[in-house]
């Protein structure tokens, strides 16, 4: 069983992947399904800009693309450089996607140093989200 913490050095780990030469900012997702896999991202930026994409969507779009579709948490790492320097919270654009797929009690650590996070419901970072229920 896969506990917080190691989900969250996952997300560390995979910082380490991020191709971020603009920013500079580097980050890591690591998305626990609950059949228990873990799928990770980075962000991903672009010359462009715009076509940059965040660790947690690299996370979801990957585990979605290989047939899952039920999440319990995920882990998000992130800093300048790679260090982590405190709490490198989801954008809304994430928080969005999120909903697509998980329920308001989906769980989301926030790694804010070495050996700490902070723990949230997407309901807490989300609250009245739009979602598929909206357009039925
Ligand atoms: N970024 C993420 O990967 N996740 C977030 O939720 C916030 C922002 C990335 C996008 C960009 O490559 C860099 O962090 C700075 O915004």
């Amino acid at each position: 069983m896969m506990n917080e913490k190691e989900l969250c050095s996952k997300a560390v780990e995979a910082m380490g992947k991020a191709y971020a030469p603009y920013s500079k900012h580097k980050v890591g997702a690591a998305l626990l399904t609950e059949s228990g896999k873990i799928f990770t991202g980075c962000n991903i930026e672009n010359a462009a800009y715009s076509p940059t994409v965040c660790a947690e969507r690299v996370a979801f779009f990957t585990a979605v693309a290989a047939g899952e579709r039920n999440f319990k948490s995920i882990a998000v790492a992130g800093g300048k450089d790679g260090i982590i320097g405190g709490a490198f919270p989801p954008c809304g654009v994430c928080r969005q996607v999120m909903a697509e797929f998980c329920s308001p009690d989906f769980i989301i650590l926030v790694v804010t140093g070495n050996n700490s996070f902070k723990k949230y419901t997407l309901s807490e970072l989300l609250p009245e989200a739009f979602t598929p229920k909206n357009i039925e």
